[in-house]
């Protein structure tokens, strides 16, 4: 049976592709999406992918993971910087949390330098763009088996 993971996509998120390609790249976010669904079945994972722009919403799905999945994945987008809330319901779920940013958050404005999820994610990818994903899918399909 293959292992239900969540990933999750924040604020702006929707515009990959045709949002500064510079800095986030020329995938869209459907090309994402449906790269995780593959990369994932490839390691035993039946992935779910979503994404929102409300605060809200996201802080909703984190808690009806709890019990649903066996992991999160998640790239908050601006959320990372200032939301308590999604702190605070990242708290309550119980099972590993990867955080991903396609941009290299530390290289750029000095706002983006700390994350809120960054402080109860097991581990955090950044700058490797949409490669960040497949890592974070490894690195649980790692966890799921007991390594790491
Ligand atoms: C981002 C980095 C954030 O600072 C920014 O607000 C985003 C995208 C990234 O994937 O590099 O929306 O999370």
């Amino acid at each position: 049976m293959k292992r239900p993971v969540l990933v999750l996509n924040g604020p702006n998120l929707n515009l990959l592709g045709r949002r500064e390609p510079g800095i986030y790249g020329e995938l869209s976010l459907a090309d994402i999406d449906q790269r995780c669904i593959d990369w994932g079945s490839e390691l035993g994972l039946d992935v779910t992918c979503r994404q929102s722009n409300g605060e809200g919403e996201l802080v909703t799905w984190i808690q009806d993971a709890q019990g649903a999945y066996d992991a999160l994945i998640i790239n908050p987008g601006a959320y990372s910087h200032t939301s308590v809330a999604m702190h605070d319901a990242l708290r309550f779920l119980e099972v590993p949390i990867l955080e991903v940013h396609l941009s290299n958050i530390h290289q750029r404005e000095a706002f983006r330098h700390f994350s809120y999820v960054s402080l109860v994610a097991k581990g955090v990818i950044c700058g490797l763009g949409a490669k960040g994903y497949e890592l974070a899918l490894t690195a649980v399909a790692d966890l799921l088996k007991g390594n790491g």
